[in-house]
């Protein structure tokens, strides 16, 4: 962490200091209804400590995917009151996030004022990370603060470029991400496992590539468990399964075993002959006994026992993904009996546990543990990025 600057190196007393600050605004609406405000309750600690120590707060973001097109629907407007809610703080709107009209606007802001700029994405350059673009926005303010590490996966104007005209300091949620990582897979207490699991092999195969070689138990489950169990030779019947990529699944075995990490597949599953909410066809069998009309839907009990004692020897788990088709009844149970160990052994001290990514947090509420991991990351693609072993270019930019 020492490599990152943070709030605490900005001087204590920032009045009237104009601080331009990446967020990630781009949280799900339905109408004007936040329908997941988790982003925006996880910037408030970096904007409600800004606005106390008397900075403009200049919330800079994008929302949505314009493509450089003004459109009202992607207006960051709308976000003004659900924050205006949530700061308790009056919030006003700022028409555009560089120029000189935004600039006049801002100059009437009084010290601990918080202010909305228009979405990054209307200007065809933010995407580009244009250096005009970035040089408009630094033109803006005194310091760049960066609490965005769900978009810190594109280098983009807002999120790289201006990091290196201004000033740099991450923020407070970037700075628990960034120490929660570090504790997870960048000098993590061992043994370690991950949990990866989802639809598709095809999508994170980078990611199972790089923790073969930082982990010392890889579960794999979902989806992507089947593509693994047929390059064995097993027959899955009907199941989801990338038959294309057995040779990359086989090349996956091979570093596994050379890096001594041992890969976990589920040796029973539940089955079913249709993909329906608690099925007639429903059971659990051994996993070479799926017959060629069914599909294998979740990872079986007995397997979910096992993997439980392996999360008992481990110090760290890195989850990323459901272990079965958890949206839909009863094929949620090994997701959420596994998500339940990890939460106990979590509380009970024994494990650090770091989730995120995707339809990670939504298996993990659903399992009712969010609260119980260690930390829950509130990025998708940048959290899989980061699983690859990728240098994130807004995390890199921050760095000193
Ligand atoms: C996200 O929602 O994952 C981030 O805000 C990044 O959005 P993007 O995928 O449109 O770049
Ligand atoms: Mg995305």
């Amino acid at each position: 962490m020492s490599k990152f600057r943070t709030l605490d190196d900005l001087p204590e007393d920032l009045a009237g200091k104009r601080v331009l600050v990446r967020v990630d605004l781009n949280v799900p609406m339905d109408g004007a209804t936040v329908t997941d405000d988790t982003r925006l309750r996880a910037l408030l600690p970096t904007v409600l400590e800004l606005s106390d120590r008397g900075a403009i707060v200049l919330l800079l973001s994008h929302f949505g995917r314009p493509k450089g097109q003004n459109r009202p629907d992607m207006s960051t407007a709308q976000l003004v009151m659900p924050l205006h809610r949530l700061t308790g703080r009056a919030v006003r709107f700022i028409e555009d996030c560089q120029g000189p009209e935004a600039a006049r606007a801002i100059s009437t802001m009084l010290p601990g004022n918080i202010g909305v700029l228009e979405n990054t994405r209307f200007h065809a350059g933010e995407e580009k990370n244009d250096p005009a673009l970035a040089a408009a926005m630094a033109a803006l303010a005194d310091y760049y603060v960066n609490d965005a590490f769900s978009a810190a996966h594109r280098a983009h104007s807002s999120t790289e470029g201006v990091a290196h005209l201004l000033p740099g300091f991450a923020g407070r949620a970037m700075e628990a991400e960034l120490k929660a990582l570090e504790r997870a897979l960048g000098d993590p207490e061992r043994p370690v496992a991950a949990v990866v699991g989802g639809a598709k092999v095809s999508t994170k195969l980078a990611v199972l590539g790089h923790l073969v070689s930082k982990v010392d138990h890889l579960i794999i489950g979902g989806g992507m468990a089947n593509t693994f169990l047929a390059a064995r030779g097993i027959d899955v019947g009907r199941s989801l399964c990338e038959h294309d990529l057995t040779g990359e699944a086989n090349s996956i075995f091979d570093r596994a075993e050379e890096a001594g990490c041992t890969i976990h597949l589920p040796y029973d599953v539940v089955v079913a002959k249709e993909f329906a909410a608690n099925p007639p066809s429903l059971r659990t069998c051994n996993v070479h006994e799926v017959a060629a009309d069914e599909m294998i839907l979740d990872v079986g009990p007995a397997a979910v026992e096992a993997l439980a004692d392996v999360l008992k020897t481990c110090r760290t788990l890195v989850w990323n993904g459901p272990l079965g088709a958890f949206e839909t009844p009863p094929f949620d149970a090994a997701t959420v009996s596994l998500a339940a160990t990890a939460a106990a052994l979590t509380k009970e001290g024994s494990l650090v546990s770091v989730a995120g990514g995707g339809d990670t947090v939504a298996a993990l509420n659903h399992a009712g543990v969010a609260q119980d991991f260690t930390f829950v990351s509130t990025a998708g693609g940048a959290f899989l990025e980061w699983m690859e072993g990728r240098k994130l270019p807004g995390v890199a930019a921050l760095e000193r």
